[in-house]
């Protein structure tokens, strides 16, 4: 699936958008992709939208950009099925003038170990940025703790103080996940290229977030009103200079400002294996973050050190 697929809904979309409506004729239902998922409304043989939606806007974005002093190859998709998927394709293919791939619905997001990520129409950011590093492998662990930490400094701009994050790529409100940031990782030539796919909700239905199976939060909720074009910029410049950092420093500039906002820093925990039934749980105490990005817990045998692919975590008041 590429987004050849989505060709014919986000022409439907867009004429929506000029137009006003189309007939329920032209929607092409073989995408699998229903009206009601793109919040358009039925009557009377047509579909069209009763409340405005807060859509991303390519021009918008580029000025935004331009404004900013940024040079992004920006790609806009309406609908996509998920923008890490589709620009780790722009990697293989060599297409190395995209750098940012954003989109307004994303029906196959992808979360860590595997699991799905909910992206519903223009009330969350989804977007995904090619980061070329000249650093090896090894030392790539720490990546979505820097992207962490520049998230929560666009909440701290925004008046939102008390965002945390949780080891290795959650950003978390009180008790509730806000964000979530996958990184996956591309050979391009000599140097490496890692995707940075980010997902934060901006302003979920009560629906939407009863329909997740875990307590979520969105940032309307914390009084911000800004539109998505202007958050997702303020995003998307944070991260780049958090990188540009990242590349001459490396983690270990960053590892006191991560154990620092770290939700389970100096906590118990429970660590789970991804894969069930490979190991068993194993107990320690978290002691904070490596120069490599890993999590140092102390157990009873030392310290020992956890790599983000790896493992669930959990405090271990709550793991029974
Ligand atoms: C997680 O918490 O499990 C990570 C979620 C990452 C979701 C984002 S949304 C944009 C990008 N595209 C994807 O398919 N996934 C990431």
């Amino acid at each position: 699936m590429g987004p050849i697929m989505f060709v014919e809904i986000n022409q439907a979309l867009e004429k929506i958008r000029n137009v006003g409506w189309i007939s329920r004729s032209e929607w092409p239902d073989s995408a699998g992709i229903r009206p009601s998922e793109a919040d358009l409304s039925e009557s009377e043989g047509r579909l069209l939208r009763t409340v405005p939606a807060d859509e991303l806007d390519l021009v918008t974005l580029q000025n935004l950009a331009q404004a900013a002093g940024f040079e992004l190859g920006i790609e806009y998709f309406p609908v996509i099925d998920s923008t890490n998927r589709q620009l780790m394709q722009r990697v293989r293919d060599d297409r190395a003038g995209t750098t940012l791939m954003v989109c307004d619905y994303q029906c196959a997001g992808r979360g860590r170990r595997g699991r799905h990520w909910i992206s519903p129409y223009a009330r969350s950011l989804a977007f995904s940025y090619a980061h070329s590093s000249s650093k090896a492998l090894h030392e790539l662990g720490g990546l979505s703790c820097v992207v962490g930490l520049a998230v929560l400094d666009v909440l701290g701009d925004l008046g939102v103080e008390d965002g945390r994050l949780k080891w290795p790529n959650d950003v978390w409100i009180e008790a509730s996940k806000l964000a979530g940031i996958l990184v996956e990782l591309a050979n391009h030539g000599s140097s490496t290229v890692a995707v940075i796919g980010v997902g934060l909700n901006v302003a979920l239905t009560p629906e939407e977030r009863a329909g997740v199976d875990q307590p979520i939060i969105d940032l309307r909720s914390r009084g911000v009103i800004l539109d998505r074009n202007r958050l997702l910029m303020l995003f998307v410049r944070k991260i780049v200079g958090y990188l540009e950092h990242f590349e001459q420093s490396g983690f270990a500039a960053f590892r006191s400002a991560f154990d620092a906002v770290h939700l389970l820093h100096q906590r118990d925990v429970v660590v789970h294996p991804a894969s069930a039934g490979a190991t068993t749980p194993k107990r320690g105490r978290v002691v904070g973050v490596g120069n490599s990005g890993q999590l140092r817990i102390e157990t009873a045998k030392g310290v020992e050190d956890l790599l983000g692919g790896e493992v669930s975590l959990r405090p271990a008041e709550n793991s029974e």
